[in-house]
């Protein structure tokens, strides 16, 4: 069975989505970089080793970074997966683990990388927006896409709703995505896209996904 280690920095919905998900995988520990994230009690109460480890306590971010690959070696993962982990991670860290970093990113990437993206959407006046789940590349929220969730969004959304909204559907990819990756199904290609092999089939009888919003 394959292995993982979870990162965070906060409330830790996704991370809880994953571990109540009971995917074949192993979750060998979750690590905050907050030691007062909420996360961490919830992981504790789960069952899964709950390690804090501030950031603050380092001078510089390769140090913090080279702490962490330390503290994650020790558990051996075969993929560390990023759930709300709020930290820029070093060019150095991802080179450590090629293609075994996973995060999720609260919009369609590649529109809005970055932080702020439900202000961003709204701003922007899209009309449709999301969640994606890809693999991490030194370039910020670039990596290869593994799986996307839209959401409408309504004229009357806040920030708040509208990531509300985000978050239901993230709760619902990134165990999906999980779950691929778990059971063989993601192929990377050299060029960088993913392809996910014996696809379930997708209950659908339109090739164009329309929101029609009743207010
Ligand atoms: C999620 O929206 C995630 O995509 C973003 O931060 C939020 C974390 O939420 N990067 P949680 O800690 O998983 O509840």
């Amino acid at each position: 069975m394959k292995s993982i280690v979870i990162l965070i920095s906060g409330r830790g919905s996704n991370m809880d989505a994953i571990i109540d998900a009971e995917l074949p995988l192993e979750i060998r520990a979750v690590i905050s970089n907050r030691p007062l994230a909420k996360g961490l009690e919830s992981a504790a109460q789960r069952g899964v080793p709950a390690i804090a480890l501030d950031h603050k306590a380092f001078a510089t971010r390769e140090e913090f970074d080279t702490e962490l690959s330390r503290v994650i070696d020790q558990f051996r993962p075969d993929y560390i997966v990023l759930a709300g982990f709020m930290r820029i991670l070093s060019a150095g860290f991802i080179a450590r683990y090629p293609n075994r970093i996973i995060n999720i990113h609260p919009s369609l990437l590649p529109a809005l990388p970055g932080l702020h993206t439900h202000e961003e959407a709204l701003k922007a006046g899209l009309k449709i927006h999301g969640a994606t789940v890809h693999f991490v590349t030194p370039e910020l929220d670039h990596g290869p896409i593994i799986i996307q969730a839209t959401v409408p969004v309504l004229s009357t959304d806040t920030p708040a709703t509208l990531g509300e909204r985000v978050l239901a559907a993230e709760h619902k990819i990134y165990p999906q995505a999980l779950r691929w990756l778990a059971t063989d199904r993601l192929e990377l290609s050299a060029s960088g896209v993913v392809r996910i092999q014996h696809l379930d089939v997708l209950e659908t009888d339109k090739t164009t996904t329309l929101f029609v919003l009743k207010e």
